[in-house]
């Protein structure tokens, strides 16, 4: 049991704009035990999303992918059409930020979670229904099957996103990618569509890339913890958070309101042009300590 699940290695991607080429991954690299789970944190624009979809092969054909993604010893990035169909749908499964853009309008909660089960694992309709009723129990959801006749506008964020997380589970992944997965709740969904997924990781023993912008969140719920920064990852380990290192890790802790401390205005992660260079400077020189 001890190679990693998943390791990203030298993961870089670009677009070319115009003349230049823009590196918006910039040699990326973590690895995921079975099991355990990592925290990729970072601000907005930062390169999280990009992230996910390299390691879903997801990313628009424009960008110029190179590294390894290694899953189970197999590199993503190689994997031929029906390897990776297969790996999509049965090793890794996603959970976005706003589950009402990732499932059909028109279809049926109940559609929704049945169609995968009908059409791939030959289960006939009721007994993917049982499926989808248990696995809806097991995710918080109430009187789930009337759920299962209703439409995805006649459910609240929170009870959606349970929905999202429930056909997650049915392809019974190794690997979950949430990417920012309560940010579009309210505060008390937040908390428990966090819980339900904590929950179910470990009652399964799967691996978990939680994606955020909370460093604290991740620290609460994540094994490790990898904070990222203009496409790289400029702080990396277990304990990040208790002792930053990083001036990106120590503005990303001060950013976070507190209860304990009363301001008027929360600090904004600013740097100069200067501050920008010494932040990369720092990155490039951690990087070289750490090979
Ligand atoms: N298809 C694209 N074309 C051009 N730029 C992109 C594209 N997708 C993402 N970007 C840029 O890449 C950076 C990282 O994006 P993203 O991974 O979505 O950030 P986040 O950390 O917020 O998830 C951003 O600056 C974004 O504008
Ligand atoms: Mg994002």
């Amino acid at each position: 049991m001890n190679q990693p699940l998943i390791e990203v290695r030298g993961l870089s991607a670009s677009l070319r704009k115009g003349k230049q080429e823009l590196k918006l991954l910039d040699n990326v690299e973590f690895q995921i035990m079975p099991g355990r789970a990592l925290g990729l944190v970072g601000e907005s624009g930062s390169g999280k999303s990009l992230t996910t979809r390299a390691i879903t092969r997801l990313l628009d054909p424009a960008f110029r992918v190179s590294g390894e993604i290694s899953f189970r010893g197999d590199n993503v990035l190689k994997l031929n059409q029906s390897r990776l169909r297969d790996y999509r749908s049965t090793k890794v499964g996603m959970i976005f930020q706003d589950p009402r853009a990732h499932i059909n309008p028109v279809y049926r909660v109940g559609n929704f979670l049945t169609e995968a089960l009908v059409n791939n694992k030959n289960l006939s309709r009721d007994e993917a229904e049982d499926r989808a009723v248990s696995l809806l129990n097991d995710v918080g959801v109430r009187n789930a099957g009337d759920r299962l006749r209703q439409y995805p506008h006649e459910l609240s964020g929170g009870l959606l996103q349970r929905v999202m997380i429930a056909s997650v589970l049915l392809a019974e992944p190794e690997l979950i990618l949430a990417d920012e997965p309560t940010t579009a709740l309210d505060v008390t969904a937040q908390s428990d569509v966090m819980a339900i997924i904590e929950e179910q990781r470990l009652a399964r023993g799967m691996s978990l890339l939680l994606i955020t912008h909370d460093l604290e969140l991740a620290a609460a719920c994540c094994d490790d913890l990898a904070v990222m920064y203009a496409g790289h990852i400029v702080e990396y380990g277990p304990q990040v958070h208790l002792d930053p290192q990083h001036p990106y890790t120590k503005q990303l802790m001060d950013a976070r309101p507190s209860i304990d401390v009363k301001s008027h205005r929360l600090p904004t992660l600013s740097f100069t042009r200067d501050e920008h260079e010494r932040i990369q400077l720092a990155s490039a020189q951690a990087q070289e300590v750490s090979v």
